[in-house]
């Protein structure tokens, strides 16, 4: 970075058209940030083989430097200038990239240390959005980006978001519209092809996984405990995606469950029904539909956490066991960042 600048950036928010792509791709060759849309929440971008980009990411985020980045790249070769492949990456690249799915694997010495918090191993995604994949292509590089809040907050799902919380730190906001997926991409470690182990749940599911590699997949919670702090994925930290409100958790947000709370407590539950009317009740999907709820939740948590009500609570619903079997991974996802942004520490 030219200038570490104390002074407080003005933040533009930029439509992707060609014309701003490629002003936006020269800004990233500069090495500075530029948040993003992608199809899970947006990210705040960054040259991955600059370690002053890198920097500058952390710095923006607030974000602890022993929380590794994911590198986001536009075609398979730039993954093997990345990291060293094994059989199992490229079925799970034909099988789900572009999408939302993130793979890590043994990282080679172009990998800057600072953007894998000194791991031998990167994590690696191919992302869908055809605006984030417009402009990986005019950069030609390889992109970190973690999400685009400050370090523990909720992640955000539109532009707007991403100027509510970074604005004044970061200059460039690149618009794709809302995030259709809303939460952030499964991470499977795939370092040993054999035993693949999901390290975040999303919408990909080790179901899916494991029928296209078929091998098992394991959940990290049945694994050893991890040797080194490090060895965490620190979307594995307790606390994380968390509004300043208190969540609270309930299995079912029934009618006479909603019907106890006092005025200044907020009910979230997942679906609407007619017997819901109060107006501290905020369904998040009017269809019935666990992809709508995904796709709103870290808008309803932002929406609720800086509402004037000021609500005290949210108490929020966990996504039932049986769900459709598509839906499944889905629901994991839901409740692992709900358990997260009830986490207390
Ligand atoms: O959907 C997504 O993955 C979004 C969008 C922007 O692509 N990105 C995202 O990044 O969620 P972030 O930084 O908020 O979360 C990245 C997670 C962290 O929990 C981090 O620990 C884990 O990826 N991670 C990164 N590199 C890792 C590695 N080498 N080994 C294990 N976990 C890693
Ligand atoms: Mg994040």
């Amino acid at each position: 970075m030219k200038r570490a600048s104390k002074k407080a950036h003005s933040t533009r928010i930029y439509r992707g058209t060609p014309r701003n792509i490629a002003l936006l791709a020269r800004a990233l060759q500069r090495g500075e940030p530029v948040a993003v849309p992608t199809e899970t929440v947006y990210g705040l971008a960054g040259n991955a083989l600059s370690p002053a980009a890198c920097a500058a990411i952390f710095r923006a985020k607030g974000r602890p430097a022993n929380d590794p980045l994911i590198v986001h790249i536009h075609d398979l070769a730039q993954l093997d200038q990345l990291a060293h492949r094994n059989p199992a990456v490229e079925k799970l690249a034909r099988a789900f990239w572009p999408g939302p799915l993130t793979l890590v694997l043994p990282k080679k010495d172009i990998v800057p240390d600072l953007a894998t918090s000194g791991l031998p191993s990167v994590a690696i995604r191919m992302p869908a959005h055809p605006v984030f994949r417009a402009l990986l292509k005019k950069c030609a590089l390889p992109l970190v980006a973690p999400s685009a809040n400050p370090f523990g907050y909720i992640s955000p799902t539109c532009a707007g978001h991403v100027r509510d919380s970074l604005s004044g730190k970061i200059r460039h906001i690149l618009n794709g519209g809302d995030c259709a997926i809303g939460v952030e991409s499964t991470i499977v470690d795939l370092r040993d092809p054999r035993c693949p182990v999901i390290l975040r749940p999303g919408k990909i599911g080790a179901d899916e996984i494991a029928r296209v590699l078929r091998v098992r997949v394991a959940a990290q919670k049945k694994r050893r405990a991890p040797a080194t702090r490090a060895e965490l994925a620190p979307g594995m930290l307790s606390r994380h995606y968390s509004p300043r409100t208190p969540v609270v958790l309930h299995a079912r947000l029934t009618p006479a469950i909603i019907a106890s709370l006092p005025a200044d407590e907020a009910a979230l539950p997942l679906f609407s029904s007619e017997k819901l009317t109060p107006e501290n009740v905020f369904p998040l999907s009017e269809k019935r539909n666990l992809q709508e709820a995904a796709r709103n939740l870290f808008a309803a948590l932002r929406a609720l956490d800086s509402s004037k009500k000021r609500w005290k609570k949210i108490h929020a619903e966990l996504a039932p066991a049986g769900v459709a079997a598509k839906d499944r991974a889905l629901a994991a996802a839901i409740n692992d960042r709900l358990t997260r942004a009830a986490a207390k520490a």
